[in-house]
């Protein structure tokens, strides 16, 4: 089959070509302390083997237990943040109808457990009241609040509604094979589990059962999806040189240059959540010890009249990365009209993805030509193979652009801060000193 493409000869404005092949060497040696497991942070390089890992076993397990929801009920809510739930909703987001939101099962998959919003909840749980739910609780560690109190309150609603005993068979908890509150309350209420692996970080879970349930839940082949992670894997492990090499290369030579922000673009609202998902990675991975890329998202062309201005004519410190879709899946012709009113009549009988590619083309030259460097990344088409394709590469670009930059791409020290903060404000037993600091500072 076809992998996707990545061209980085639309930064050689800004950084010589001779630059980024001179860090490929490094960029190769943070390749191999991942692969030897020397890396900063190896307790947590499971995500290198996890596609060619994966057994059809629990594959199979993993869709048979996505048709047993999908038979009990009409809704699902995965209750998840953070990397507990943004794989899932690219790939679905990604997959799914533009309006339906419907997968290929008639199933909805819904999100809850990554915001605290009081009127998010309420109606949430007005929506639900007519219908026929369960509930996907994802969470590694299983003390996160935001998943918890979502939990708490869908799994209240649901017991209430059907029953303790079908509630039990409704839900199904992905969490840590031993430890953690949500590990301890699915064993004493005996819901179907799943393990998230010791090994494999939250951000890079995607292709562990807290991608693939959800996924599988909303009709998408996680077969296919895992077997592109398979060939992409092969390919960056099995050679010296590969595309996965060359963006953290290419990113990084951008970078040493000033361009501290890089921007991923889509042409296609489809990939909205593919950008979320690629944020938290990135961000998590590499903002530390005061270093990093940060990492932001546009969506485009919407957002070509909004950020655009920005873009092209704001301070000169962005790089860009455009995943570009050649094969849209329908086509589109716009029509001829009599009255010609929009003088849009030169394009009748066009595609509007003819349209849309030479919006693209037009942007990626007036960035370069206003100072904005240009990547892109090429998929064929927007299926799950290549998605599977495009995580495996954006996951092993992630953890070799943080080897390079010399910080540990597997831990999140940072995160811990707010939520000290907030539970010291809220008063949480054990927090009495931090209480007493925080509340002087208001
Ligand atoms: O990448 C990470 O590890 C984090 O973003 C987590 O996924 C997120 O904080 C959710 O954590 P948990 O799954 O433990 O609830």
């Amino acid at each position: 089959m076809n992998r996707i493409k990545f061209d980085y000869s639309q930064v050689c404005n800004f950084v010589k070509k001779e630059e980024i092949s001179a860090l490929f060497p490094q960029a190769a040696e943070a390749l191999k302390t991942l692969k030897n497991g020397t890396s900063k942070g190896s307790d947590f390089l499971g995500w290198l083997d996890l596609p060619a890992a994966i057994t059809e076993t629990e594959l199979n397990d993993i869709e048979k237990t996505a048709a047993d929801l999908r038979k009990r009920t009409q809704v699902l809510v995965v209750i998840g943040i953070g990397g507990s739930y943004l794989g899932a909703r690219a790939v679905i987001e990604a997959l799914a109808g533009s309006f339906d939101n419907f997968g290929q099962s008639d199933m909805k998959v819904i999100f809850a457990g990554h915001n605290i919003g009081e009127d998010y909840y309420h109606e949430l749980m007005t929506y639900l009241s007519d219908k026929e739910f369960g509930i996907c609780v994802i969470s590694k560690s299983g003390t996160t609040t935001e998943p918890a109190i979502a939990f708490r309150l869908m799994k209240e609603m649901l017991e209430s509604k059907v029953g303790k005993a079908e509630a039990g068979k409704r839900i199904v908890a992905i969490t840590d094979a031993k430890k953690g509150a949500l590990r301890t309350l699915a064993d004493q209420e005996g819901y179907k589990t799943f393990v998230i692996p010791d090994n494999v970080g939250g951000r890079f879970s995607v292709l562990t059962p807290v991608g693939l349930l959800p996924i599988a839940v909303a009709g998408f082949d996680i077969k296919a999806l895992v077997k592109g992670a398979v060939d992409m894997r092969k390919e960056c492990l099995e050679n010296a040189q590969s595309v996965a090499i060359e963006y953290a290369a290419a990113r990084t030579a951008l970078y040493k240059k000033g361009f501290a922000i890089e921007l991923l673009a889509n042409f296609n609202p489809k990939l909205h959540y593919i950008t979320e998902w690629w944020k938290q990675l990135y961000g998590e991975s590499e903002g530390k010890e005061n270093k990093g890329i940060f990492p932001a998202g546009v969506d485009f062309t919407t957002d070509l009249h909004s950020m655009g201005q920005y873009i092209q004519q704001g301070p000169r410190m962005m790089m860009e990365t455009v995943i570009s879709v050649e094969k849209t899946a329908h086509k589109v012709e716009i029509p001829f009209d009599e009255a010609n009113l929009d003088k849009l009549n030169f394009l009748a009988g066009k595609r509007v993805d003819y349209v849309n590619k030479m919006a693209e083309l037009g942007t990626r030259i007036a960035h370069v030509d206003g100072g904005v460097p240009n990547m892109l990344i090429q998929m064929p088409e927007l299926t799950a193979e290549y998605i599977g394709q495009l995580f495996y590469f954006f996951e092993l670009a992630c953890g070799i652009s943080g080897c390079m930059l010399g910080v540990n791409p597997f831990d999140q020290p940072g995160v811990e801060a707010y939520k000290n903060n907030m539970f010291a404000l809220l008063d949480k037993p054990g927090y009495e000193e931090a209480s007493k600091a925080i509340k002087s500072r208001i």
